[in-house]
C-alpha cells in the first residue's frame, strides 16, 4: 500500500502564528488522523518558509541577521504544532542543509536541460509580493492593486524558466484528472488562469537586492526565488524515502493555489521527470468578527493563548466544526461560546458526567450488562447506525462540519434518551422491573458514549482518550472494529466524574 503522503503549507516566518496557520495545521492533521484510522499508512509533513525578502525586511526590522531571525521564531511554529497536537511525522526548515541541497539539485537538473535560460528582464516589480508584474495586473484606472505595495520599474538579468511549453499538458491533465484540484469548483480558477499565455517564471533575484536566499547553483550572484524554493519543501523532505514520492495530498490556502500550487508546481515537477500530486486541497480563509486578521488593529488570536484558555480540543473542534472546508468562515468569540457551550460542555460533557455519575451512584462504578432492551433502545440503536453511516463517507469527502454535526447529534440523542429512561428515578425504585431496567439504561448510556465519541476520536483526540480513560477502555488497533454495538464495557469500572469542558466563566 502506497504511503498517503499530506503535506500543509510551509508558514512565512515574518511574524508568529496565527489563526490562519492554526487551521491549515489542525485541518490537515483530521485528514491524516482520520486516513490513519482508516487504516491507511500516513506520512504528515509540515514546516517553515523561511527565505525572501519578507524575512530579509523582518530580520533588518529587528538589526539581527536573518539566519539568527529564523532561528529565533521558527521554534513558535514548531511550538505551535506541539500545542495542537499535530501528529506531524516531520517538520522541515527550507533554511536545513538537507533542503537546500535538493533545490540546488533541481535547479541544475533544469538548467542542464536547457529548460532554464538567462535573460534581461525589464518592467515592474512588486517588492512586497517578490513577483514581476504586468500591465494587465493593473487596475483599470491605472494604478496598481494594493496588495503589490510599491512598485518599481526595474531592468535586470535573471534566469527564467520555460513553462509555456507545459501550459497544453498542464490543462489537458487538470482536466482529466478530476482529483487534483479539491474542491472541484477551484480548477476552474486554475483553466481560466491557463486560458492566458503563460509567462515564463524568474526564478532568480540578484544578489545585490535580495541576499537572502539559496545562491544559485550555476551562478552565485544570484539567489533562488522564494516559490521555487518553497514548493520543493515538499519533495525535499522526502527525497531520501524513494517510496513516499509522489505526495498524495498537499492542503493549502485558496491564495496560494493559483499560480504557486497548480501552475508552477505541476510544471517543475514534470520538468524534473517526477510525479505529480495526487490532489491539492484549497481551504478558504478565516476573518475574525467579520474583518482581515490583523496585529495592528487588534483582530487577532494567538492560536496558543486560545489553547491554554479553553483546551486544544475546543479550539480544534470549533475550527473543524465552523468551516466548510473550501468555503472561507469567520471567527467570533461570540459564536465560539455558543459553540463550545452547547455542544462540547452541555452536550458531551453532560453525557460523559451522567454516564459516570449514575454508574457510580446506582451501579458501583461497574457497567452492568443490559437487561431487555425497549423501543427507546432500539431507536438509539438506530440513530447510532445512521450517524456511523453517515459521517464516515462525509469525513472521506472533507465535509467534517456536517459529519461533525451528524456525530453531535447522535449525542443529542443520547442525552434524550436518558432524559426518556429518566435512571435517577429507576435507582430509588426497589421494583425487580425497574432495576433490570436500570441496568439496560446504564449499559445504553455507557455504549452510546464509547462509540459516540469514537466519531469525535481525529477531530478532539485527547477529549476522546480521556473519555476512554474513564471507561477503562482499551480500543483495538482497528477503529471500524470499534464502531460495532456490542455492549463491550459490560464489567469495566468507570471513573467517578471527568470534567472534559470547564464553564468558561469560572476560569480566570
Ligand atoms: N510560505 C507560503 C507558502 C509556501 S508553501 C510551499 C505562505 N505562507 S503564509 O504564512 O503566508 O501562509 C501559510 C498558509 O496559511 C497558507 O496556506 C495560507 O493560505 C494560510 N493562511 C494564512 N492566513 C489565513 C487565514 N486568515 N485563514 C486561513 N488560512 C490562512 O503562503
Amino acid at each position: 500500500m502506497k504511503t498517503f503522503y499530506i503535506t500543509t503549507a510551509i508558514d512565512y516566518v515574518n511574524g508568529s502564528p496565527h489563526l490562519g496557520h492554526a487551521y491549515e495545521k489542525v485541518l490537515t492533521d483530521v485528514i491524516a488522523r482520520f486516513r490513519r484510522m482508516m487504516g491507511e499508512k500516513v506520512y504528515f509533513l509540515t514546516g517553515t518558509d523561511e527565505h525572501g525578502q519578507k524575512i530579509q525586511q523582518s530580520a533588518r526590522a529587528q538589526g539581527i541577521e536573518p539566519q539568527d531571525y529564523v532561528d529565533g521564531i521558527a521554534p513558535e511554529f514548531k511550538a505551535m504544532c506541539e500545542k495542537l497536537e499535530i501528529s506531524n511525522d516531520d517538520f522541515i526548515r527550507t533554511t536545513e542543509t538537507r533542503h537546500k541541497k535538493v533545490v540546488c539539485a533541481l535547479l541544475l537538473q533544469l538548467f542542464d536541460k536547457g529548460e532554464i535560460y538567462k535573460a534581461e528582464y525589464e518592467g515592474y516589480y512588486s517588492t512586497r509580493q517578490e513577483q514581476f508584474l504586468q500591465d494587465k495586473d493593473r487596475n483599470e484606472d491605472g494604478s496598481w492593486p494594493e496588495i503589490y505595495g510599491e512598485v518599481t520599474q526595474i531592468t535586470e538579468s535573471n534566469y527564467f524558466f520555460k513553462l509555456a511549453g507545459y501550459q497544453e499538458w498542464l490543462i489537458e491533465h487538470i482536466k482529466t484528472h478530476p482529483e487534483f484540484i479539491i474542491p472541484r469548483y477551484r480548477a476552474k480558477q486554475v483553466l481560466e488562469f491557463l486560458a492566458e499565455p503563460l509567462n515564463d517564471l524568474c526564478i532568480s533575484r540578484p544578489k545585490e537586492r535580495l541576499e537572502w536566499g539559496i545562491p544559485l547553483p550555476f551562478d552565485p550572484d544570484f539567489v533562488t526565488y522564494v516559490w521555487f524554493d518553497a514548493l520543493t519543501n515538499y519533495y525535499s523532505a522526502v527525497a531520501d524515502q524513494p517510496d513516499m514520492w509522489p505526495a498524495s495530498f498537499h492542503v493549502i490556502g485558496k491564495d496560494i493555489l493559483v499560480p504557486p500550487h497548480a501552475v508552477y508546481w505541476p510544471i517543475i515537477l514534470q520538468a524534473c521527470g517526477l510525479a505529480l500530486p495526487q490532489s491539492i486541497l484549497a481551504h478558504g480563509w478565516w476573518s475574525i468578527n467579520g474583518a482581515k486578521m490583523s496585529k495592528s488593529t487588534g483582530n487577532f488570536v494567538e492560536p496558543a493563548q486560545f489553547v491554554d484558555q479553553f483546551g486544544v480540543d475546543a479550539l480544534r473542534y470549533f475550527l473543524i466544526r465552523e468551516m466548510s472546508v473550501g468555503q472561507d468562515s469567520d471567527f467570533s468569540m461570540e459564536q465560539f461560546l455558543v459553540r463550545y457551550n452547547s455542544e462540547l460542555a452541555n452536550n458531551l460533557g453532560n453525557l460523559v458526567n451522567r454516564t459516570l455519575n449514575m454508574t457510580t451512584r446506582f451501579a458501583d462504578s461497574i457497567v452492568p450488562a443490559p437487561a431487555e432492551l425497549g423501543e427507546p433502545e432500539a431507536i438509539l440503536q438506530a440513530a447510532w447506525t445512521k450517524a456511523r453511516d453517515e459521517s464516515i463517507p462525509l469525513f472521506e469527502q472533507f465535509q467534517f462540519n456536517v459529519g461533525l454535526e451528524r456525530a453531535m447529534s447522535f449525542i443529542t440523542a443520547t442525552n434524550t434518551y436518558i432524559q426518556q429512561r429518566e435512571p435517577w428515578k429507576l435507582g430509588k425504585s426497589e421494583d425487580p422491573a425497574d432495576q433490570a431496567l436500570l441496568r439496560t439504561a446504564l449499559a445504553t448510556m455507557a455504549e452510546a458514549l464509547r462509540l459516540g465519541s469514537s466519531l469525535f476520536l481525529a477531530v478532539t483526540p485527547s477529549s476522546v482518550a480521556k473519555i476512554r480513560g474513564v471507561l477503562s477502555y482499551e480500543a483495538g488497533p482497528v477503529w471500524k472494529d470499534e464502531l460495532v454495538w456490542d455492549n463491550r464495557l459490560t464489567g469495566n469500572a468507570v471513573e467517578k466524574t471527568c470534567i472534559l469542558f470547564p464553564r468558561p466563566e469560572k476560569k480566570s
